[in-house]
């Protein structure tokens, strides 16, 4: 099957084991895939392909399904270690890019960049003036990570540049010597939300982390303050979440990511103060060849035998 990932990926894959062992990157429900299902030996995915039992149950030749994105939750991962199927996924080469896009949905909520274009656009360019779009401050403010793994601490390693104390949560505290090195203080969530300017998730989608930006949470931020979600859209409850936006409770927010992606609330379409990307977080060109590159790899080596580079779980 001829795919759709950047680079060289398939080609490197198919030169080395043919067109039918390898289903890459296509839809798992592309009916294409039903009638080889009995054959695939690899499946190389994206985050929007949902791995399940019922499907693993359809490709008992499977050996290895490697995700192309470092978030694995499409993927029954334990089905997959019951099978003896590999599951890999692409962890450090995406952190940068994925942090910049935080950053930059930060920035363009606090400082409404969005909304200003969508004024001049529409010819409604508003008047100067000392309070015409005001935002919010940037620098100096007190930035809150949920979850100070790759991606948290590169978000980290950016707001040092524009002088924001950090706070973090996460299960397990970091060492000191990391929090040291990055200005970090370890706090519960609901102190983080409380006490943060800027709130931005950098955790997995778990069980633990369903809506972690819970309408509680939500309510207990300030007025002033600005949630950006570059993880997973079940991370924040957004009934709640837009309930805030639309009555000024906090000041914005900026998504990258939705609970029913592509479908987005129509509430959200219809705010000024959220600003909207479509899961664009690791998606720029070098990053996106590499992330497919060794998702490749992954399916190379288990097919020949050797070690994945980047299992999460191995056989
Ligand atoms: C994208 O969402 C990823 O997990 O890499």
């Amino acid at each position: 099957m001829s795919g759709l990932l950047p680079g060289d990926a398939i080609a490197r894959i198919q030169s080395i084991f043919g067109e039918k062992a390898v289903l890459v990157g296509r839809s798992v429900a592309d009916p294409l895939f039903e009638s080889i299902a009995s054959d695939v030996e690899a499946i190389l995915c994206l985050v929007t392909d949902r791995i399940d039992a019922s499907l693993l149950a359809r490709c008992p030749k499977l050996r290895v399904v490697a995700n192309v994105a470092v978030g694995i939750d499409n993927i029954d991962v334990n089905e997959c270690r019951a099978r003896s199927i590999v599951v890999t996924n692409t962890p450090d080469i995406l952190t940068d890019a994925t942090a910049d896009l935080a950053f930059g949905l930060l920035l363009t909520a606090a400082r409404r960049v969005a909304e200003g274009d969508r004024e001049i656009r529409a010819d409604r360019f508003p008047r100067f003036g000392l309070s015409t779009m005001l935002g919010v401050p940037v620098h100096g403010q007190t930035l809150g990570i949920i979850g100070l793994g790759r991606i948290g601490q590169a978000m980290a390693r950016r707001s040092r540049g524009f002088g924001m104390p950090i706070l973090y949560s996460q299960r397990n505290r970091m060492s000191v010597d990391l929090e040291r090195a990055l200005g970090a203080t370890y706090v519960d969530v609901d102190t983080l939300f409380r006490e943060a300017d800027f709130v931005t998730l950098h955790c997995p989608l778990t069980p633990e982390t369903v809506q972690i930006a819970s309408r509680a949470r939500i309510d207990s931020m300030k007025r002033t303050a600005v949630l950006v979600n570059t993880s997973r859209g079940p991370c924040v409850d957004e009934e709640a979440l837009t309930d805030a936006l639309e009555t000024n409770r906090i000041f914005g927010a900026g998504l990258d990511v939705f609970v029913a992606e592509p479908r987005i609330s129509e509430r959200f379409r219809t705010l000024s103060n959220v600003v909207l990307t479509p899961h664009i977080g690791s998606a720029d060109v070098g990053t996106r060849i590499a992330m497919a590159a060794l998702a490749a790899e992954n399916v190379i080596r288990v097919l020949s035998h050797q070690q994945a580079l980047t299992a999460v779980s191995s056989t």
